[in-house]
């Protein structure tokens, strides 16, 4: 631990030579990319560490005291915590470009196209402003795009990768199997993220369909859902209701799967005389009367046509419920009245 504390230490005083040092006029591009190297070394350290308390404590009393060093040495030196050092390498690189003893030669290598990299010994710090600025550029382009977009810029990109490596991967002959092996490990494989996974596979549906290998690859995606119950019920009880719509108007497959599983829910609610409602009487309610109501009318909204079969499927179920016009007794009869408000 004290190697590590001393480097991290060091490495913030590299750090504020970068940014206030006339010493700075004396590097050259091997200089510069050892001291990207060690801004690497700290954000290391940072994601090794950060949610070790005690360390974290440490550390943090280590870059006081470093703090309190640089100080004497320049004087309005700002202090670098602990949760600084997660971007070591663009605190590097500000104080770099802030200091005006920056020599113009270093300043053109972290400047350099990217075509002209290939070979260089430097090549972590060569070009590394332009990367910066191609990345910033392309946040700025996409950032309108998000504002637009239901589902985030982000999800439409992978949603449109997704697209990309089904298509090539149907055409290519690929056995179903592995198509599906792949669909299952792209998309089941992230727990924590389970909202972002559905965003993704609505971005993939709703990219524009354009090429007849798009639309296999968007038929391909659905009727592998079908089979994904959990994957379906997580989409359609975590998805924005206007997403959930465009998804229903597009897509014949995803409006069966839809309406399936909103009379799948119906089949499981039981009245409840003491609260006087349909609840789920398994464990964990999610889908309350009222939703799936909603969900209901989302869908004949979404596509009118669909409407009178549903109904005249809820019909003859309420009428082998028995056929009466209570409340309580027939979830179909009750949803039938409540969608005819
Ligand atoms: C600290 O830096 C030195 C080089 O100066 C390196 O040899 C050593 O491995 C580093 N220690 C740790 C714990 O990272
Ligand atoms: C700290 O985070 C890492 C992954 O970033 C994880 O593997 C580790 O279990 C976490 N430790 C604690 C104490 O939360
Ligand atoms: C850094 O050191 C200076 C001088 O001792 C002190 O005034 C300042 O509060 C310190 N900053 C932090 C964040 O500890
Ligand atoms: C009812 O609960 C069961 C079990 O928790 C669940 O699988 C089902 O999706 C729920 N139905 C609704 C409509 O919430
Ligand atoms: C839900 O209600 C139905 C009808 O009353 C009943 O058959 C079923 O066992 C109940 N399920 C649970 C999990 O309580
Ligand atoms: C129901 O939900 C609670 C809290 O959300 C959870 O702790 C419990 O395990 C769930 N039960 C079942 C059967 O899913």
């Amino acid at each position: 631990m004290e190697a590590v504390l001393k480097n991290v230490s060091v490495t913030v005083e590299l750090l504020a030579v970068a940014a206030r040092s006339n010493a700075v006029s004396q590097w050259d591009e091997q200089t510069l990319s050892r001291a990207f190297h060690w801004a690497k070394y700290c954000e290391h350290i940072y994601s090794r560490f950060h949610n070790n308390t005690a360390i974290r404590r440490v550390m943090e009393q280590q870059l006081q005291i470093t703090n309190q060093s640089l100080r004497h040495v320049f004087p309005g030196y700002s202090h670098v915590s602990f949760s600084d050092l997660r971007r070591c390498q663009h605190v590097l690189l500000v104080g770099l470009l802030n200091n005006p003893e920056l020599p113009i030669t270093i300043m053109k290598t972290l400047f350099k196209t990217p075509v002209n990299i290939i070979n260089n010994d430097f090549e972590d710090v060569t070009g590394i402003c332009s990367h910066l600025i191609r990345c910033k550029s392309a946040c700025k382009v996409l950032r309108p795009l998000s504002a637009l977009s239901a589902v985030g810029a982000d999800a439409e990109v992978q949603g449109e990768m997704l697209m990309e490596r089904l298509g090539a991967m149907l055409s290519q002959g690929n056995e179903l199997c592995r198509v599906e092996h792949f669909l299952c490990s792209v998309l089941q494989d992230s727990e924590g993220a389970v909202q972002h996974m559905c965003l993704v596979i609505a971005a993939a549906l709703l990219t524009a369909k354009g090429s007849a290998e798009q639309t296999a690859s968007q038929d391909f995606l659905l009727e592998w859902l079908q089979s994904r119950h959990n994957l379906l019920h997580n989409l359609c009880t975590m998805l924005p209701s206007a997403i959930l719509k465009e998804l229903a108007k597009g897509h014949q497959k995803f409006r069966d799967s839809f309406c399936h599983m909103l009379k799948k829910w119906a089949t499981e609610m039981e009245y409840s005389i003491t609260e006087g409602e349909w609840i789920n009487n398994s464990t964990n309610t999610t889908v309350t009367f009222q939703k799936l109501t909603e969900f209901f009318l989302l869908l004949f909204e979404a596509c009118p046509s669909v409407r009178r079969n549903t109904e005249e499927e809820m019909r003859l179920f309420k009428i082998s419920d028995g056929d009466f016009d209570v409340q309580g007794l027939s979830v179909w009869g009750d949803l039938l009245s409540e969608l005819n408000k």
